[in-house]
């Protein structure tokens, strides 16, 4: 699949979560077999540029893929001004988000309720396409209530603003996260525009990428919570696509190693106190089973770098020798 000028180098692309694609999980997700990575969403509002959080998502130091930063925003004139200054900061693709749900992105009629507002969308489109040189991504759901699926129409005006690759959830900003994602909707859009399409959402394992290429003829997935604490299902999807077999699951030396680099790199780029915050949320993922319950619950006690990687290494010690 071809983003203006980078051309993929497989169907497989991480999805942007705020809190959970940072650079360390993006370049994990990569070194797995991702194509790409969207990094974690960006307010187009310069009022809170000049937090860590901001600054933090806006740099692009020591990124390995492509450089695909999302803005989020309801004001074509913001939204044209932060797809400026995030290309001046690195970026290679700038991605619009009307996919997400969260209130406190709504309230400002941004994210997913846009897609209430085909006008809006279409001139948040135009600007930010006629303000930058690099190609502008969007990322939707399906509508915005199950009664109101309007995504072909949003793709349609996608297509016409210039836009080059389309992402779509498989929900409507009203499903939330509930529900299972359904696919026919994706299908429609795809059978609709010409530009490169992107299908999201519930796509967890290998058969269900498989599936959800062939029943909706797209393009490239996106996968965003089924990364979570498993960056390797990129590799394992990739090699189910190329070969039909599942490869074995991860070994507990490699899933060890990559905890651990992962750790390492979340002290690196929060500094101790927010790092060992982060690391639990993502040490929850990655010892995600009800029988590592009280390997969870001691983890989230501990309070310095130090007590946490030794407790990571305690714990594959025991089951090496077992
Ligand atoms: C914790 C979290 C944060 C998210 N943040 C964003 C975001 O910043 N921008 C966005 O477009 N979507 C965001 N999403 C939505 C995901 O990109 C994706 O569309 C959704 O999770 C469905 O895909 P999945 O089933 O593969 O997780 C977020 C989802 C989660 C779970």
């Amino acid at each position: 699949m071809q983003i203006g000028p980078y051309q993929l180098k497989n169907q497989l692309i991480v999805a942007p979560m705020a809190g959970v694609t940072d650079q360390p999980f993006r370049n994990l997700c990569v070194r797995y077999g991702a194509a790409m990575a969207v990094s974690e969403m960006l307010s187009s509002n310069p009022d809170v540029w000049d937090t860590d959080k901001s600054r933090q998502r806006m740099s692009h130091a020591g990124e390995n893929g492509i450089r695909s930063v999302q803005i989020a925003g309801a004001d074509p004139e913001l939204m044209a001004n932060a797809a400026v200054v995030n290309v001046q900061q690195g970026a290679q693709i700038i991605d619009i988000n009307m996919g997400c749900p969260a209130k406190k992105v709504n309230k400002k009629l941004a994210g997913s309720a846009l897609l209430q507002n085909p006008v809006q969308v279409k001139a948040i489109l135009q600007a930010v396409v006629a303000a930058v040189d690099v190609p502008v991504t969007l990322k939707i759901r399906t509508g915005w209530a199950p009664e109101h699926r309007n995504g072909v129409h949003i793709a349609q005006i996608a297509e016409d603003c210039g836009i080059a690759s389309l992402a779509v959830h498989g929900r409507t900003r009203q499903c939330m996260y509930k529900g299972d994602a359904e696919y026919d909707t994706i299908k429609a859009i795809k059978q609709n525009i010409s530009i490169p399409v992107i299908a999201n959402g519930d796509i967890v394992t290998p058969e269900k990428a498989r599936y959800v290429l062939d029943h909706t003829g797209v393009d490239a997935l996106m996968i965003g919570r089924g990364a979570q604490g498993r960056p390797w299902i990129f590799r394992e999807i990739q090699h189910y696509l190329d070969t039909g077999n599942k490869l074995a699951p991860v070994e507990m030396d490699e899933k060890r190693l990559v905890m651990l680099e992962h750790l390492k790199n979340l002290y690196e780029l929060y500094g101790e106190y927010k790092g060992i915050r982060f690391a639990r949320k993502h040490v929850g993922w990655y010892l995600d089973q009800e029988e590592q319950r009280p390997f969870r619950a001691e983890f989230n006690r501990l309070e310095t770098v130090e007590k946490q990687c030794s407790m990571v290494e305690r714990y594959f010690d025991e089951i090496a020798q077992n």
